[in-house]
């Protein structure tokens, strides 16, 4: 039980991994092709992103049919085979679960479209219209409101993302029960979990506007636990972007039966202007991340478990965002994964943040793939932003940015696909690719390899206390772990320029270091930039 804590997640985004037919479209045989790669680097456990029967308006977060495979990405064959051939590796797949909405193209929404009286009606949220309008001004992540007009019936229906995604109605114990069955299927595929999409939203109450946390939430997770998974040895991580470390234990105390842990995005917001949206950028302070994933470290309790992570298919990569992805990125590539895997929580990984993958400059929004990104363009253009300032925030936080395709080889295309793949692949495969970082034993790549493997055989990494160190520096992030009288200090320079450090601690031995140094001491040394390692200390 609870094997999740000593794993390490890898995140795949099917459609930008590995495309095996050539139609410019990863796909699943694609990813069978590379499980060697992701048993080499020594992963547990893949996230797959959604790979269900998707119009594809949200690149598959608009699921038509829960039980079926979108033929761009194979078949049901082809995914007993990844579940089968990544078990021979002792790799679990995680599954994606997205239902706070359906596809409006999923049959109990076609059903529900035909009137008040059909009886997949109530699946769904339908308000009459106040004033000739809208029910209230509810917005759309994905821009505009909450709320689209059925011509047919009078009414409107809720959509927190696009319009194609119309939200389910949690109230229906019918809905609900479909659900559970739908998950029971897969669990009897002998998947290793599900990571559950936006599941905070699930409680909503929309006439009071509770979008988050609604009063129901916990209430259908212990259902959802109890009906489907509860009885499976599986782990669930749940995509939670409104939670506070209070709320951690409510989702993830093994008593309350709901789940394994969640990601919190508190420092993903650390670089937006406080009150506004993702695209108001503002510049990341060191010293905010320290005290937000310190809080998460220390706050969340004894009962509860976090998540590790720092991108994703949502998110820029990690490099550009707070790193230096020209002249430093191979050291700050390292310095992310040193200072995230060594904290407690279990780590994720998104593919190829191990080769230290970068961000994708566009100059022209018909390069853009992202309907996020799309709507925000012309939202932004149309209230009179200045092209250029759109162009600065869409190439800071597009979710376009993680979703280039994975950089094989240094060939045309990245050895992604020999088509036109569906997003372009990023320049810079040339020279950042899994066939470079395979051949050099000082890659991105073997730092995160070897994280892996010392998280398997240091009981310290999984369960330690940690202690933050030197909170008030501006550039070092510096902390302690300690688990049965050993000590760790894990040391990172999050800055182009040197540092000076100062602990008195005295190293005994050198763990890991992204300049290959060994240490001997810490007091009154200098950092170079980036510069990141674990010591284990006299105690
Ligand atoms: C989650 C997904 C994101 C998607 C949204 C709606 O945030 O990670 O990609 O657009 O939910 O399903
Ligand atoms: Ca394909």
């Amino acid at each position: 039980m609870n094997w999740w804590k000593n794993s390490v997640i890898y995140q795949i985004y099917p459609r930008s991994f590995q495309d095996s037919n050539n139609d410019g479209i990863g796909d699943i045989p694609g990813i069978i092709s590379h499980l060697d790669y992701l048993e080499k680097l020594g992963v547990d456990v893949i996230w797959l992103g959604p790979v269900y029967q998707s119009p594809g308006d949200d690149n598959g977060y608009d699921i038509s049919d829960y039980q079926a495979i979108n033929p761009e990405f194979g078949t049901m064959e082809d995914l007993d085979n990844l579940i089968n051939e990544a078990k021979k590796r002792n790799i679990g797949i995680v599954m994606d679960l997205v239902v706070n909405h359906t596809s409006d193209e999923h049959e109990w929404f076609l059903e529900a479209k035909k009137g008040k009286d059909n009886p997949y009606r109530d699946y769904y949220i339908w308000r009459d219209p106040v004033d000739g309008g809208v029910p209230n001004d509810m917005k759309s992540t994905f821009s505009g409101p909450a709320w689209e007009f059925d011509e047919a019936s009078g009414q409107y229906y809720l959509h927190l993302y696009s319009k194609k995604q119309p939200d389910l109605n949690w109230e229906n114990e019918e809905m609900r029960n479909k659900i559970y069955e739908m998950m029971t299927f897969w669990l009897e595929k002998g998947i290793a979990g599900f990571r559950m999409d936006v599941i905070d939203h699930i409680g909503k109450v929309p006439d009071e506007k509770i979008i988050t946390n609604g009063p129901k939430l916990h209430d259908y997770i212990q259902e959802m636990n109890h009906r489907s998974f509860g009885n499976y040895d599986v782990m669930t991580v749940g995509e939670t972007w409104s939670a506070t470390p209070a709320d951690a234990p409510l989702y993830s105390d093994p008593q309350r039966k709901e789940l394994s842990m969640v990601f919190q995005f508190e420092h993903i917001g650390l670089d937006e202007q406080p009150g506004k949206s993702k695209w108001d950028l503002k510049p990341l302070n060191i010293i905010d991340l320290k005290k937000t994933l310190t809080k998460w470290q220390t706050e969340i309790g004894e009962n509860s478990w976090n998540s590790l992570f720092w991108n994703n298919h949502d998110t820029p990569r990690i490099v550009s965002r707070w790193g230096n992805d020209n002249e430093y990125r191979v050291e700050s590539a390292k310095l992310f994964a040193i200072l995230l895997h060594l904290m407690k929580g279990t780590p994720y990984i998104y593919q190829g943040e191990e080769i230290g993958m970068t961000n994708r400059e566009l100059s022209d929004i018909s390069q853009a793939r992202d309907i996020e990104t799309i709507n925000m363009y012309h939202d932004r253009l149309g209230s009179g932003y200045d092209e250029a300032a759109i162009f600065e925030s869409l190439n800071a936080k597009s979710r376009d940015n993680a979703r280039t395709p994975m950089q094989w080889k240094d060939t045309k295309n990245a050895g992604f696909t020999t088509n036109e793949p569906w997003i372009p692949a990023n320049p810079n495969h040339e020279t950042v690719n899994v066939a470079n970082a395979l051949e050099d034993p000082n890659s991105v790549f073997f730092t995160y390899q070897k994280l892996i493997q010392l998280r398997k055989q240091n009981p310290l990494i999984v369960h330690g206390n940690y202690t933050l160190l030197l909170p008030d520096h501006e550039t070092i992030f510096a902390y302690e772990r300690e688990y049965e009288g050993e000590k760790w200090v894990v040391v990172a320079n999050l800055s182009d320029f040197e540092a000076r450090l100062d602990l008195k601690t005295t190293p005994t031995e050198t763990i890991i270091s992204n300049y290959n140094k060994t240490y001997d001491h810490l007091a009154g040394i200098k950092l170079e930039p980036y510069e990141a390692f674990a010591v284990k200390v006299l105690s």
